[in-house]
């Protein structure tokens, strides 16, 4: 493992188990329409949905766009591809497509919105990857990012030093941990005219959230930036908090929308 590139290697290659992991997680919810609410997206749209993992999300916006329009999915990991391919074979208004790096596979102005779910933390160049946004929007069109931003991180029971620490640690996992602060600047330098933030929060009370920690311990434990029993021990009070009713999970998700003139 080279922890300096990690960020990105941990995408292109994923063990079965994490596949399956992911499957699960990223199943498409009827609610998070309201996730690309800000999006426009209208009967007939032609839709990229870039960094579409096992294709669920681009499957709620084929709902949308319809049999006159059709989705895009474009993924770095090429089993996510694959199956997603295999998944939604029966879907004539969807396509996946494996890229290698920030170049994607359409002509300039082709597409009339641009979707991008939980990515943008882990590409390498995110001036290069918004400047093919960019350019694969049609004048007039939308780009429209949803992200996160682990500076928003509540954990109760712990501290805000805790989180700091415990996020510092588990840091090499994400190439822009603050990227929900940051997309605005970022695709206003891009190009885009107008760009418009909102947030959706998330709050969770039943312990969904711990399952987000454990992942980053997973992390941590492979980077090796924390003592195990460091580890151990706040998973632990977590737990407690969970058992005890006192445990509260709450990051907010931004919904930026950026307008090509
Ligand atoms: C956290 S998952 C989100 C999946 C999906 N957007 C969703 O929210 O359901 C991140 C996805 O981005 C993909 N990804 C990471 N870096 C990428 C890049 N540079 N270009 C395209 N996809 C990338 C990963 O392979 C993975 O499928």
């Amino acid at each position: 493992m080279n922890i300096d590139t990690f960020f990105t290697d941990h995408w292109k290659e994923i063990e079965p188990e994490r596949i399956t992991r992911y499957e699960e997680m990223f199943v498409w919810h009827d609610a998070q329409r309201l996730l690309v609410e800000g999006a426009g997206i209208e009967v007939g749209h032609e839709v990229v949905d870039l960094g579409s993992g096992p294709g669920f999300f681009a499957s709620g916006l084929a709902q949308i766009v319809g049999d006159a329009g059709r989705v895009h999915g474009v993924d770095i990991n090429g089993d996510f591809v694959d199956s997603a391919r295999s998944r939604f074979s029966d879907h004539d208004n969807m396509t996946f497509y494996h890229v290698e790096d920030h170049r994607l596979p359409f002509d300039d102005g082709q597409v009339n919105r641009v979707i991008c779910k939980n990515v943008l933390e882990y590409v390498p160049d995110l001036e290069a990857t918004l400047a093919e946004v960019y350019r694969v929007t049609s004048p007039g069109g939308r780009a429209h990012v949803i992200d996160s931003d682990w500076g928003f991180l509540v954990v109760e029971p712990w501290s805000t030093e805790t989180i700091t620490e415990f996020f510092k640690a588990a840091s090499p996992a994400f190439r822009e941990p603050y990227i929900g602060r940051r997309v605005a600047g970022a695709l206003k330098n891009a190009g885009f005219a107008r760009v418009q933030v909102k947030l959706s929060p998330f709050v969770d009370q039943a312990g969904r959230g711990l399952h987000v920690l454990r992942n980053m311990a997973s992390y941590i434990e492979a980077f090796d930036t924390l003592p195990k029993a460091r580890v151990e021990a706040l998973l632990a009070q977590v737990e407690q908090s969970l058992a005890d009713n006192n445990f509260l999970f709450v990051l907010p998700q931004f919904l930026v929308t950026a307008y090509k003139e």
